[in-house]
């Protein structure tokens, strides 16, 4: 969060909306956008947008303009990109469970490919295909089996996962390939899971696998002249004021590392990538309101209009994202206390943070909740019929705030 934010003048301007709601920053996101761009045609990788993470206008649309592709994972998805600018020609399609409806959207769009996530999905694309005249473009994902050292509800590359073809079907699916008329197969994907951290040891472990099972498929007479690598580049939700923008620099040099040995000239395949998280967590807070301050046995509990409805995050994956006190720290700054900060939604697991230590607080301080620009809004709910979070995008005019809805 830019501490900007916290300037008496800006603090007034976000003190009329009603909270709970979702506020993104424009510049930070347009810095980290930038360094995306630079970086992808340093080492001549190619980026698609994970959509799912912030389906946001004002985001797709600005990296719709800077040329990335889309990765998409619902035919909803794959609308709302092209609607939003991106060119179809760059949006790729996974799931493990599209519709005939979801995949016929795809192909009447041509887009860039449907990657397939297992044998029995390549035989339906090839029929429907077939049926609307067309030839279906594929990638593959491959199931490459890597524990990618993170949450286990968002580690999707071991072979007991949902995701992917595992190397019990490569046989199988280099004779379907082979029978398959309406379907051009372009090459293969992995997507080994998401929050990686351990850059360079996982990253560089999934290009050495990618190899390994491409030049399976070439030794059997497959043409493979693409490979997506997926998403997965973790970010810091313990210090995000530290590292507003995460170490992408080090992601690219190991994939292209990993890949062609840092080479440019002729690589052997074209390297996709699809960054979600990485591009758009630290640009968004979830903006709060202590409703009560209650004292508990042992314990001082700030209840918040902000509940897991809104973010579910900290519920579902014990996630912890940081909270500052923009009242406090703007205008009654003074003693810290340890709070328990807890939802309004009537579950147990509706807990921001347990015994964190924050400026003394008071009913009507305004909280934000940090890195929430990912996996927020869009997988919000109306549980206990709560009002879904608006959107409030923030920009600048040097240090003065400018804020539309
Ligand atoms: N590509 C595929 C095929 C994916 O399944 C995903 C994310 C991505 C790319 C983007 O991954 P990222 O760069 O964002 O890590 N809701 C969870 C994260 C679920 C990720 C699902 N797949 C969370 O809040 O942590």
């Amino acid at each position: 969060m830019d501490r900007k934010l916290l300037k008496p003048s800006n603090i007034n301007k976000l003190k009329d909306i009603r909270t709970p709601f979702y506020l993104y920053d424009m510049k930070l996101f347009r810095e980290t956008v930038s360094e995306v761009v630079r970086l992808s045609s340093l080492y001549g990788i190619d980026v698609h947008y994970a959509v799912k993470a912030n389906a946001g206008k004002p985001f797709l649309r600005h990296m719709a303009s800077e040329g990335f592709g889309a990765d998409c994972v619902s035919g909803n998805e794959v609308l709302c990109a092209i609607e939003n600018g991106f060119s179809p020609d760059k949006i790729a399609f996974a799931g493990v469970g599209k519709t005939d409806r979801e995949i016929e959207t795809a192909l009447k769009n041509g887009i860039f490919a449907l990657t397939c996530e297992s044998l029995p999905e390549i035989s339906v694309i090839n029929e429907l295909a077939g049926r609307l005249g067309k030839k279906a473009d594929i990638l593959v994902r491959i199931n490459p089996d890597i524990d990618a050292h993170t949450h286990k509800y968002i580690t999707t590359g071991l072979e007991e996962n949902k995701f992917g073809v595992s190397g019990h079907d490569f046989d199988a699916l280099t004779g379907l390939l082979a029978d398959c008329g309406n379907v051009n197969f372009k090459g293969l994907h992995f997507h080994i899971g998401s929050q990686i951290l351990d850059v360079e040891e996982v990253f560089g472990l999934e290009c050495r696998r990618a190899k390994e099972i491409a030049r399976y498929f070439e030794d059997k007479g497959l043409e493979i002249s693409h490979i997506d690598l997926g998403g997965g580049l973790g970010v810091d939700y313990e210090a995000p004021d530290e590292h507003p923008v995460p170490d992408f620099e080090k992601w690219f040099r190991t994939i292209a590392e990993g890949m062609t040995g840092g080479k440019r000239e002729n690589p052997r395949y074209h390297i996709h990538i699809e960054p979600g998280r990485s591009i758009v967590a630290q640009c968004g807070s979830l903006i709060t309101r202590v409703l009560f301050v209650k004292n508990g046995i042992d314990k001082t509990f700030l209840i918040t209009d902000a509940g897991m409805n809104d973010l579910i995050r900290p519920a579902l994956y014990g996630a912890s994202h940081r909270i500052v006190n923009l009242t406090a720290e703007s205008d009654h700054e003074g003693d810290t206390a340890v709070y328990d900060v807890v939802g309004p939604v009537c579950e147990s697991s509706d807990v921001w943070a347990e015994g964190i230590s924050l400026p003394a607080a008071m009913r009507g301080d305004m909280l934000a909740i940090l890195s929430a620009g990912a996996y927020g809004q869009v997988m919000a709910s109306r549980y206990n019929l709560r009002d879904l979070a608006p959107a409030v995008w923030l920009d600048w005019n040097g240090d003065e705030a400018v804020l539309s809805f």
